[in-house]
């Protein structure tokens, strides 16, 4: 991680440094705080007044007004947090004030905060919001002559000032710190495209956090999926010319263990769509992006052993591609899953949901205590909920308020979507326990109603992320591109499971 983050006791008065980032919430008539006031008129000529004038700057949520001024201050913007400010509208403005300072090209940046933020929730987000604006993946860029080392974020170094580090508030940035390492991963495995991120380099990055950070790690090929009647996996693997890699890593905490619980990713390298063969240009260009669930789990993983919570976890990934050839999958075939369920495949497309039925089956034979997956599933849930809105499926009551809970402090919007049972119906086969595909109206519902013939008796929640895996929006704390969604709400789940925050 290349930016620094410090928190400073030391007065705004006192401080001086190259670029002063000021966040203030708006209010029935919003004023430039002190000291900003009074060094305006003592140290910056009115500048700061007359931007604020020209701007009309004030303090609305994500607004940002940066001048350059005299003095050893050179630089100071503010940050608008707008009325009822929460901790995404913190995150996200102090991206966008974050932004401005690179513009700017500042290297060092004094923050400064409302009273509000300044316990350990607020300084968990500034630390996420930091760490995550500051993130550009530049790895398959050449460097240029007039740009050596391919650097396009200036600022190395934020300090949030007039807070003193005490023991709860160290935790906070390091906590935001190792969240975002987390993101960071998410974002760099789904962002590498299928010739980089394959089955064979998702197990290998598995290993690598398990070597790194003690997990317990099992890599299942091509015999042991079989030898487990993973049929389902294994026939969309069938025409890949790489091998699957069924990826299981356990975390076990160190000291007071109180359960288990198993997180599952989809994990698709390359969804060609098989046989039925997607033919829009453009959605088969994303489809790298289907391994987003494989991705958040690891991401996750990554994130939590550096947390160390009380709780077991179990990160599945059933990893492979969806492609054609001699061997692929016919529209009609029928796949026996290692539930013994079996299932006729009227739509080669619709692969992800097999390769999460055999790691369902998997994970409910850990006896964890919930079981949530997290899937790029249906392109009907983008259409139900738009660009940023993942949709959540549960027959589990408590899950959902705590998922819906971590939605609300993680800031990774999710909406609950009904379990029709009606709907199933739709599933019928003629020939076979069940079809893949429904029809199209309510897809990403059938879909959630498929994965649930795979889970017998423990709580579920699964988790359809194909529209917020992606952006293409820049703002906030976010780049163009991979998101690293996921990644923030598992780890608000898993810590407020704890008891660790509020
Ligand atoms: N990986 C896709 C879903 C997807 C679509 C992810 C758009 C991200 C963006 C999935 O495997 C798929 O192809 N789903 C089909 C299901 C259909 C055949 C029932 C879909 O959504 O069209
Ligand atoms: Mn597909
Ligand atoms: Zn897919």
């Amino acid at each position: 991680m290349s930016l620094a983050l410090e928190l400073v006791s030391t007065p705004i008065g006192e401080w001086s440094g190259e670029c002063l980032l000021a966040v203030s919430a708006a209010g029935p008539e919003w004023r430039l705080p002190e000291p900003l006031a009074t060094w305006d008129r003592t140290r910056w000529q009115g500048l700061l007044q007359e931007a604020i004038q020209e701007t009309q700057f004030s303090a609305k949520a994500q607004s940002v007004c940066g001048i350059r001024v005299p003095g050893e201050i050179r630089k100071v913007i503010l940050v608008g947090l707008g009325e009822n400010p929460t901790l995404e509208t913190l995150r996200r403005s102090l991206g966008n004030g974050l932004r401005q300072a690179n513009a700017l090209k500042a290297k060092q940046v004094g923050i400064l905060l409302p009273e509000a933020f300044q316990d350990a929730a607020g300084i968990r987000a500034v630390s996420e919001a930091c760490h995550l604006t500051a993130h550009q993946d530049t790895r398959f860029k050449s460097p240029t002559p007039d740009n050596p080392q391919d650097k396009r974020f200036w600022v190395e170094q934020v300090t949030v000032i007039g807070i003193p580090a005490t023991p709860p508030l160290i935790t906070a940035l390091h906590q935001g710190q190792e969240i975002a390492a987390g993101v960071i991963l998410a974002r760099e495995l789904v962002n590498a495209p299928a010739n980089i991120v394959t089955p064979v380099t998702l197990a290998e990055t598995a290993r690598e956090l398990a070597h790194t950070y003690g997990f317990e790690v099992e890599i299942l090929g091509q015999a042991e999926c079989e030898a487990l009647g993973m049929g389902a996996f294994l026939g969309v693997a069938r025409a890949s010319d790489l091998p699957p890699q069924f990826i299981h890593l356990t975390y076990k905490p160190q000291g007071d263990c109180r359960g288990k619980v198993a997180l599952i990713g989809k994990g698709l390298t390359f969804d060609s769509g098989g046989l039925n063969i997607k033919t829009d240009t453009r959605s088969i260009a994303m489809m790298k992006t289907d391994m987003g669930g494989a991705g958040a789990v690891l991401g996750t993983a990554r994130a939590i052993a550096a947390l160390g919570l009380p709780w077991e976890v179990h990160f599945i990934v059933a990893a492979t591609e969806n492609m054609i050839s001699g061997r692929a999958l016919h529209p009609g075939d029928i796949l026996t899953a290692s539930n013994g369920k079996t299932i006729e495949i009227n739509n080669t497309d619709a692969e992800g949901r097999l390769t999460l039925a055999d790691a369902l089956v998997f994970a409910e034979k850990l006896e964890v205590d919930a079981i949530v997956d997290l899937a790029t599933l249906t392109g009907a849930c983008v259409v139900a909920l738009g660009g940023e809105i993942a949709g959540l499926f549960t027959p589990d009551e408590r899950l959902a308020a705590e998922l819906q809970q971590a939605s609300q402090s993680s800031g990774e919007k999710i909406w609950r979507l009904p379990l029709e049972e009606s709907y199933s119906e739709g599933l019928n086969s003629l020939v076979a326990d069940l079809k893949n595909t429904g029809p199209r109206e309510g897809g990403a519902i059938t879909a959630a109603l498929f994965l649930k013939h795979f889970v017998q008796k423990t709580p579920w929640a699964h988790i359809d992320i194909a529209a917020p895996v992606w952006s293409e929006r820049e703002g906030g704390y976010s780049s163009k591109g991979a998101t690293g969604y996921g990644v923030r709400l598992l780890c608000d789940w898993l810590l407020s499971r704890a008891g660790q925050t509020a």
